[in-house]
C-alpha cells in the first residue's frame, strides 16, 4: 500500500530564526503617519475621550510632542486644526495665520526632517460642519474647489511638505495641482485621499476635530461602502488630475480595496487606521479583552499585507516603541 502524502509546511515554522528569514511582510516606524490635532492657547493638552492616548494640543506642547515622535523614528505627521471660530466659508482653513499654518511653521522650524502633511479640507472650519460650501441643503463642488486650492496653497506656504486634500470634491486634485503649481510649490506632492469612504468609522475624530456636520451627513462626496469598482474609478481620476499618493480610508474594513488599488496603480499607496479603529482596540485592550500590542502589531501588518506602502496611524508611536523592544 502506498504512503499517504502530503505536504510539510510545517518544517519553515519550527525555529524563530526560520519564521523570521521566511516572514513575507514587515512594518516599520518609518511606515507610519502620525495624525495629531492642534488647538489654540497655550499649554493646553485636551484629552480625547474617544480616543484614549490621543490628545489636542496647543502648539507649544505639540512641539514637545514632536520631539517625541522625532526620537521614535516615525517619519511624518498630519496635522488636523481646531480653530477658535468657524463660519460659512471655513475662511480658517485658508487664513495664513490659521492655527495649522502657524503650528506647520513651528514644526518644521524645530524638526527641519519630519514630513510635515497637511489635510486639506473645510469641515473644522465651517459652522455647518460640512467639507465645502453649502448651496441650498448640499455641498456646492465647484464653489468649495476655489477654497480648497487656497488653502493647499496656504498650507504650502507655511512649509507644509506635502498637501492631502480630503474633501472628496470632485475636481480637487487637478485644481489644487494647478494652484500649486501656479504658486511655485511644483516641488510639492499631493497625497489625495481619493478612496474615502462614508463611514462611521470617523465618529471619534468629528468628537476629536469637533468637525461633525451640524445637518445631513457626507453621502453625496464620501463613497458608499459597498463599493468596490467605483473605488477604481475614484483612483484613476486622481493619478490622470496629478496626484503623487493615493489614500485608502479607513483601512480595517476595507483591505480589499487596498489590494485592488495596490493592484491597479503605480503609486505609493497609503492606507488611514482611523479613529474608530483604533477605538475599538483601545477600548477592548482596556477591558482587558485583548493584548493590545499584539493586536495593534497584527493589525499593521495586516494593512501592509493588503498592499499598503504607507500608514496613517493614531497608533505610530505605541507601535514604533513595540518595534524597538521586539
Ligand atoms: C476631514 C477628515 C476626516 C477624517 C480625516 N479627515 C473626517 C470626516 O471625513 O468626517 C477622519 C479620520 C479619522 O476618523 O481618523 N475630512
Ligand atoms: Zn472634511
Amino acid at each position: 500500500m502506498n504512503p499517504i502524502e502530503f505536504k510539510r509546511h510545517r518544517r519553515l515554522r519550527t525555529h524563530p530564526t526560520v519564521r523570521a528569514m521566511v516572514r513575507e511582510t514587515s512594518i516599520k516606524a518609518a511606515d507610519f503617519i502620525y495624525p495629531l490635532f492642534v488647538t489654540e492657547g497655550e499649554n493646553i493638552r485636551n484629552p480625547i475621550a474617544s480616543m484614549p492616548g490621543v490628545d489636542q494640543f496647543s502648539i507649544d506642547l505639540l512641539l514637545k510632542e514632536t520631539d517625541e515622535v522625532v526620537d521614535l523614528g516615525i517619519s511624518s505627521i498630519i496635522l488636523f486644526g481646531i480653530p477658535s471660530g468657524k463660519d460659512a466659508v471655513g475662511s480658517g482653513a485658508y487664513d495664513d495665520e490659521g492655527i495649522i499654518q502657524r503650528a506647520t511653521r513651528a514644526v518644521k522650524e524645530r524638526h527641519p526632517n519630519l514630513v510635515v502633511v497637511a489635510d486639506t479640507c473645510l469641515c473644522e472650519y465651517t459652522d455647518h460642519g460640512h467639507c465645502g460650501v453649502i448651496h441650498g441643503m448640499d455641498v456646492d463642488n465647484d464653489a468649495s474647489l476655489e477654497l480648497l486650492a487656497k488653502t493647499a496653497v496656504s498650507q504650502a506656504k507655511a512649509g507644509a511638505d506635502i498637501i492631502a486634500p480630503s474633501n472628496m470634491m470632485d475636481g480637487f486634485v487637478a485644481v489644487i495641482r494647478q494652484a500649486l503649481d501656479e504658486a511655485g510649490f511644483q516641488h510639492i506632492p499631493i497625497m489625495s485621499y481619493a478612496v474615502k469612504y462614508a463611514s462611521a468609522y470617523y465618529g471619534p475624530f468629528r468628537d476629536a476635530a469637533q468637525s461633525t456636520p451640524q445637518f445631513g451627513d457626507r453621502k453625496t462626496y464620501q463613497m458608499d461602502p459597498a463599493n468596490r469598482m467605483e473605488a477604481m474609478r475614484e483612483a484613476e481620476s486622481d493619478i490622470l488630475e496629478g496626484a503623487d499618493f493615493l489614500i485608502v480610508k479607513p483601512a480595517l474594513s476595507y483591505l480589499d480595496i487596498i489590494r485592488d488599488v495596490k493592484n491597479h496603480v503605480l503609486l505609493p499607496v497609503v492606507a488611514y487606521n482611523v479613529s474608530g479603529e483604533y477605538a475599538m482596540v483601545k477600548a477592548a485592550a482596556q477591558n482587558g479583552w485583548v493584548d493590545e500590542k499584539k493586536i495593534v502589531l497584527e493589525t499593521l501588518t495586516s494593512m501592509k499585507r493588503a498592499g499598503a506602502d504607507i500608514i496613517m496611524t493614531y497608533h505610530a508611536k505605541d507601535a514604533a516603541r513595540w518595534l524597538e523592544e521586539n
